[in-house]
Order: C-alpha cells, then structure tokens, then sequence
C-alpha cells in the first residue's frame, strides 16, 4: 500500500492506494457512523461492508441531485445522526460527491471519509475535496470544498467495473499526465496493454503517481483560483457533451482533452505530433476522440459553465506535453477559433 497526505488550510485528508475495503473499520473514529453507497456496490460487496447503518441511493450520474441529497437527509435524520456521526461513502464519483456534499451540509458538517471504488473516482474525483451535485442540467453547480478524512482507493475493487467504466477512468490518467508529467503520460504509453489488462503493479503506479499530481495542485490551490484550474484540462467541452448525451465522464473527458489540444495546436501553443499522440494514447485506451455533437453546438452550454467569468472563459491548454496553460478567452474569441477549427 502506498500513501499520500494532502495538507490544506482546514484539513488533513489521507489517500491511501492499495488498501482494502475489508480494512476499513481501522479508520473509522470510535462512536456511530453511517454507510452511504449505491445498489451496485450493494451487488457485489454487501457481504464484506462493515456492519453499519447503511443508505443505499441509486447508480449513476441521474442520482447526482438535490433529490437524493433530500433522501439522504431525511435518512440521516431517522438513524438520529447527530454531530458526532462519521459518514462514509463507499462508490464511484457520484457517491462519494453526493455523500461528501450531504455530510458537510447536515448539521452544518459531519466528519467524513471515502471507499473510492472506481478507477475515475481513485485518481480524480473523489481526491481533493470537490463535493456537490448537479443543478437542473448544470454540472456540479450546488457544491463545497471539504476534503474527506480518507480516501481508500481499494484496486481489487476495480475488478467488478464494468470494461466501459473502467477504462473511461484511464481518461484522468492521461489529463494528469498531460497537464503536469510527460513521464506519468509516456509510463501510461509503455504499459498501455498492461494498464488496460488491469496488471495491479502498473494500475497502481498510475493512481499514485495521478493522485500525487493532484495533491500537490490541491495544497497550492484548494478553491481553484488558479493551479487547479488546470485539473480542467478538456473538462468546459467535456460537460458540455455530457450535457447533450447519455455517455460516461471520463469518454467526455477524453472527446474534450482532443478539442482542447487541437485549440492548443491552432493557437500556435502545442505542436501537431503532441496532439496527435494525446489523442493516440486515447484511442489505445478505446476511448472516445471524436465529438458527438458539432463544437459550435458545444459553446452554447459552456456559457453556463461554473469557469465562466462576465464574458469570458478559463480554457487550459497545453503548450507541451506536460505544461499546462491557462489562458482568459472571451466567447467572442473562443466562437472564432472554434469556427477555424471546424
Ligand atoms: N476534477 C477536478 C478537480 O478536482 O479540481
């Protein structure tokens, strides 16, 4: 097992790679807790879960609402939690944001940690302390800043996912890489059959080696004022094609990082043969590169998106693999060089 600390202004929050659900009691603070999880991890693991009070909410990306933060609460309430209560959440991203949001805001804050069982939600989503659902057809537009206690990123776990989820997680992987370490992108490059066949040693080398990135951008930027952003890395068309169809973050992610990259290499910033391998690495990864809806139709969303600022948008942008940039672009611009990229 590996660890990684990450050390914020309010908060310690201990991720630990390579650690096992059936440890989990070990980090659990004496007194009541309470499981919050989903059915699906009902299916596959309600037999080795910790013999806790337990809140099972539905799957996927639907349940991310105030009606279930609602239906949360109102559960909370009938097990009489009180301030004292530890909440943990045991999924994938949706989970683990939903319950972190629900345990910050009830009772204006219940302590809290995470069993993250999804490769998406080990090396993003439930690291670094965003909490919240979506509003209405926004993304993640209700939220907090709360980092959890502990993340145990369980691998073993990774085994039950389906092939479709488990490989959109690869997605992160590669933004990390591209945003901060070209070595994180070409250890990804080398192993990708590996990687893809699920090796332990080399998935684990890949959530450390992604968290690690994150925490350090975390600690120097908590609430996204500046280093953070570049976490963004393809994600303002990402939600913008998660606004227009059924499909799973992390293909959204990987449709959105190869139109971020082109607009970096149309921008004069990241050079053809980079782009090119971005979106190379993607599709070993048989992941999405193509967008599913035209670009221009994308910009319309991303008026709404949470970066926005008056008339303008923070886009990052790569000016090598590696080096992330964050570049302040009015709409009016962003229309232009989209259009040229068309
Ligand atoms: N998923 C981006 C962030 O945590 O900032």
């Amino acid at each position: 097992m590996k660890s990684i600390t990450i050390t914020t202004p309010n908060k310690v929050s201990k991720i630990l790679i390579g650690e096992r659900l059936q440890n989990l009691s070990e980090y659990i603070p004496q007194g009541k807790t309470i499981i919050v999880t989903d059915e699906n991890i009902m299916k596959y693991y309600s037999d080795v879960l910790p013999k806790f009070p337990t809140i099972i909410m539905g799957t996927g990306e639907k349940h991310k609402t105030l009606e279930t933060l609602d239906f949360i609460a109102e559960k909370l309430v009938e097990q009489e939690a009180d301030r004292t209560t530890f909440i943990v959440g045991i999924g994938g991203g949706i989970v683990c944001d939903v319950t972190g949001f629900a345990a910050s805001v009830f009772m204006r804050g219940l302590r809290f940690g995470f069993v993250s069982t999804t490769l998406l939600s080990q090396v993003d989503a439930s690291v670094g302390g965003k909490n919240g659902v979506n509003f209405r057809r926004y993304k993640n537009m209700l939220g907090v800043f709360n980092q959890p206690e502990f993340v145990i990123c369980d691998l073993t776990m990774l085994k039950t996912l389906e092939m479709n989820e488990f490989l959109a997680g690869f997605a992160e992987i590669v933004k990390a890489g591209a945003i901060k370490s070209r070595s994180l992108f070409e250890y990804l490059e080398n192993n990708v059959d590996a990687a893809r066949n699920a090796n332990e040693e080399v998935l684990e080398n890949l959530v450390y080696e992604s968290v690690r990135i994150k925490a350090d951008i975390v600690e120097a930027d908590e609430r996204e004022k500046g280093e953070r952003r570049k976490l963004n890395f393809g994600h303002t068309f990402a939600h913008a094609f998660e606004n227009m169809a059924d499909i799973l973050h992390g293909e959204a992610v990987s449709m959105g990082m190869v139109v971020a990259s082109r607009l970096s290499t149309s921008l004069g910033l990241l050079s053809k043969a980079e782009a090119d391998r971005i979106k190379g690495l993607l599709s070993q990864l048989q992941l999405p590169v193509n967008p599913i809806i035209s670009i221009q139709q994308a910009l319309i969303p991303m008026k709404k998106d949470k970066k926005r600022e008056g008339d303008s948008i923070h886009m990052v942008l790569l000016k090598q693999l590696g080096e992330a940039v964050i570049v302040k672009v009015t709409y009016k611009n962003l229309e232009g060089a989209v259009y040229d990229l068309c």
